[in-house]
């Protein structure tokens, strides 16, 4: 299934989850284990599953786990799971090769053990790889290196250019596919390791410290004191909006902007921009939930260069804020409250075109619509009004 249409590349992912987890609990392997409400393995599926970049994902399970991972996995519509090998290295093989009747241009390579992936990290690594062909993220070390041996420091270690990498790894298909086919040692303990054997260059972008992989008890510990963290900072904005109806002024003006689209509408919407009522109840949900003010705080109407502008730029600049926050987008509920134009047929490709710009997953985002049953200003036809929540959460 194609999650997203919204890609240039064929950028497929896959998640590994061949392995035993024997240091963490020798009877259920990790990816099983829960943190909250879901399993470590469907948290690390989440990301890329709501990532607009990603095609299609590939899961490598352990074959005595085939069941157990089949349940948890069958709402997300993945490809159908294969078996891993006996090495990491045999699983990302195994992965490879089924994925490879795709033709894809690129490939993600993550650890199901890593399960809070964020939506930056994988944004950085898919803008990285139109410069490279392999992108890993990596954070620097803080803590001093010495090298021991029997307890005893032998040396320090300069620590300036050491980087501790973690996964998505990413590469361009065909090279890392062609590269483990012809790597026989099975020593390698990450992908990047391999393309680097063959000679090729691998370019580290900034990883995040949260994507962390679970080895340990104390590991899954850190886990789930991160995950009530994450959870108590969730925060939510509310925004409302109204705009007047006008006449046409051109007869080309047959339509109104509501959720970034074009509603056929024999009447205009006034407004300073594109009088998209929708759009300005969204924003000021999202700066809500961000506690930066409302819409005219940032976008005067005063100010004549947003006079008739695409309020598509207004969502753009919240999609700029969150990041800098490190806050990405939980869900948007919105509800356009009027009597005509009719929205129903138009509810989907709104849900799409707001996800689009956000750049967030389609199922992030509802639409409603209601009349007022002919009562007040809406039940008049004198104007629409717009609700809208949203959510958002640290990345
Ligand atoms: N993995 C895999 N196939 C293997 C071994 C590991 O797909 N034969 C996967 C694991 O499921 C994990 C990732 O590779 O998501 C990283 O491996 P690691 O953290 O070592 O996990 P395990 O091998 O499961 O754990 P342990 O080494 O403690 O047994
Ligand atoms: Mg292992």
């Amino acid at each position: 299934m194609i999650l997203s249409m919204n890609v240039a590349h064929k950028i497929f992912c896959i998640i590994l989850a061949g392995g035993k987890g024997s240091r963490l609990n020798p009877q259920i392997p990790k990816q099983f284990l829960k943190i909250d409400d879901k399993s470590i393995l469907e948290l690390s599926i989440l990301e890329f599953y709501h990532s607009n970049h990603i095609s299609k994902i590939q899961l490598v399970i352990n074959p005595s786990f085939v069941t157990n991972t089949k349940e948890q996995i069958s709402k997300y519509g993945l490809l159908e799971p294969v078996t891993g090998g006996k090495t990491r290295q045999e699983s990302v093989l195994n992965g490879l090769k089924a994925i490879c009747k795709y033709k894809p241009d690129y490939v993600l390579i993550h650890d199901a053990a890593r399960p809070f992936i964020d939506c930056l990290t994988i944004q950085k690594i898919v803008d990285s790889l139109k410069k490279n062909d392999a992108v890993v993220p990596a954070v620097k070390l803080v803590d001093s290196l010495k090298y021991c041996e029997d307890n005893i420091v032998i040396k320090s270690v300069a620590r300036d250019s050491l980087y501790q990498i973690q996964t998505p790894q990413a590469f361009k298909f065909d090279k890392i596919y062609k590269y483990h086919l012809q790597t026989k040692d099975n020593n390698f303990t990450d992908d990047a390791s391999i393309f680097e054997n063959f000679g090729e260059q691998v370019k580290i972008i900034e990883g995040s410290i949260n994507n962390f992989k679970i080895t340990t008890n104390e590991d899954l510990q850190r886990a789930k004191d991160f995950m009530l963290t994450k959870q108590s900072k969730i925060r939510t904005g509310i925004g409302y909006d109204v705009h007047k109806f006008c006449n046409a002024k051109l007869p080309q003006d047959n339509f109104i902007k509501l959720c970034g689209v074009k509603v056929p509408s024999a009447r205009s919407l006034e407004g300073h921009s594109d009088a998209d009522v929708g759009i300005h109840a969204i924003v000021d949900a999202i700066l809500g939930s961000l506690a930066m003010g409302d819409i005219g705080d940032h976008f005067p109407p005063s100010d004549d260069s947003f006079k008739d502008v695409d309020s598509a730029i207004f969502l753009e600049f919240c999609k700029q804020e969150l990041s800098k926050k490190s806050s990405q987008i939980n869900n948007i509920d919105v509800t356009i409250i009027c009597e005509k134009p009719k929205i129903s047929s138009y509810k989907n490709l709104m849900k799409k075109k707001i996800a689009q710009i956000l750049d967030i997953s389609d199922d992030l985002v509802n639409i409603k619509a209601t009349t007022t049953e002919k009562l007040g200003f809406t039940g008049r036809g004198e104007g629409i009004a717009c609700q809208a929540i949203a959510t958002i959460e640290p990345i």
